[in-house]
């Protein structure tokens, strides 16, 4: 019987790393065996009993190759219990936070695998950390008209207090 708990990460600039990680940290504070790690070094789910999956969002989307590798293990992450996170910058607008916009980001994957639980991050904008000019270009205009501001929005009580729920929905033995 497999015992580990699996926090699978995709991520373009880091952030959604950090994210898998305090997950990761707050799951094996309550004493679960967890491995955390990118999604693209993760082919077999056999030593794994339930499994966390996070993507950062890029175009109101998770990461392609995110999506890929949910539909990929499809067979067996709908045989375990399931949780999924995203993590972006709506989130982390002034004012209204748009939560129920960003909860449909999910529905892909939910889709393919029902979610027991899910989670909504915002995250962090480093323009010099783009990936492409177009979007150093964006995301220049989109801080200087006001839509969100540069720096690391993540909040850690918010990411902790959702693992600490997944601490009881991934006791041996419950059922989600
Ligand atoms: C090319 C690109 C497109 C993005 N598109 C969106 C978007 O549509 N909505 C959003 O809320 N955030 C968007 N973001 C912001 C990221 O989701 C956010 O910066 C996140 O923290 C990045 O996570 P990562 O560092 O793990 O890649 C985008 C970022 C990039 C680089």
């Amino acid at each position: 019987m497999p015992d580990r708990i699996l926090v699978a990460y995709a991520t373009r600039t880091g952030t959604t790393a950090g994210v898998a990680e305090v997950i990761g940290e707050t799951l094996a504070e309550g004493g679960l065996a967890v491995d955390v790690r990118p999604m693209h070094d993760v082919s077999d789910l056999a030593p794994y009993r339930a499994v966390v999956a996070g993507s950062a969002i890029n175009g109101a989307q998770w990461l392609p190759d995110a999506l890929a590798w949910v539909r990929d293990h499809r067979p067996e992450l709908i045989r375990r219990p399931f949780a999924a996170f995203l993590v972006c910058m709506t989130l982390a607008m002034p004012g209204d936070p748009h939560h129920e916009e960003v909860r449909q980001w999910l529905q892909p994957v939910r889709d393919l695998v029902p979610t027991a639980r899910e989670g909504l991050f915002a995250g962090a904008l480093d323009i010099s950390q783009l990936p492409s000019w177009r979007a150093k270009v964006n995301f220049s205009v989109s801080v200087r008209l006001g839509v969100w501001s540069e720096g690391d929005h993540r909040d850690w009580d918010a990411i902790r207090a959702w693992a600490k729920e997944l601490r009881l929905l991934f006791a041996p033995g419950v059922r989600p």
